[in-house]
């Protein structure tokens, strides 16, 4: 059985990152997807939020669970039993970043990262982009699950 591993912050899960994980989901037989801490960003929705959107929105996939995690990455995709480490590249800057991460996941233990190219038509679409929608009210249709918006609706009440 193939285990392969998506991690990202997910801060908050779009439609570009469901596109992704439905493809690693034809590709290997168990996808988990990890939400992480990234030390350089500073997180928007807690981590439990983020798993219900991540969850909503990938309900569907049957081979697909959504984790959180702590720690390194590449100590979570050895413990898990992953052979690969799975992330999406929408363009160079993306692929830069991406490059650097593979070769220090590959230095801390033996995993391989595989790079989807974004869907031409989501490739606009990225966190940072959903929470600057969230923040100026405008409507998230076709940025995020239909599912998941309830949630983040819940989320503006509280705050
Ligand atoms: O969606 P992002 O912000 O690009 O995801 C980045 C993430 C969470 C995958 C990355 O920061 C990460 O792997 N964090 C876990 C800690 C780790 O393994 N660090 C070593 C690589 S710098």
């Amino acid at each position: 059985m193939k285990t392969c591993v998506v991690p990202g912050s997910f801060d908050p899960f779009t439609i570009g990152h469901l596109d992704m994980v439905e493809r690693a989901a034809k590709m290997f037989d168990k996808v988990y997807v990890a939400i992480m801490a990234n030390s350089e960003k500073k997180g928007t929705f807690d981590l439990a939020t983020r798993k219900k959107i991540a969850e909503v929105s990938c309900g569907d996939l049957k081979n697909v669970t959504v984790i959180t995690a702590e720690g390194l990455l590449a100590e979570l995709c050895v413990a898990l039993g992953a052979v690969a480490i799975v992330k999406g590249v929408r363009n160079v800057a993306d692929y830069s970043y991406e490059a650097d991460m593979a070769d220090i996941n590959r230095h801390l233990a033996p995993i391989d990262t595989v790079w989807l190219p974004a869907r031409p038509s989501l490739a606009f679409i990225s966190s940072t982009f959903v929470r600057e929608l969230i923040k100026y009210e405008r409507p998230l249709d076709g940025a995020m699950h239909p599912d998941a918006l309830h949630i983040i609706e819940a989320e503006m009440i509280k705050k």
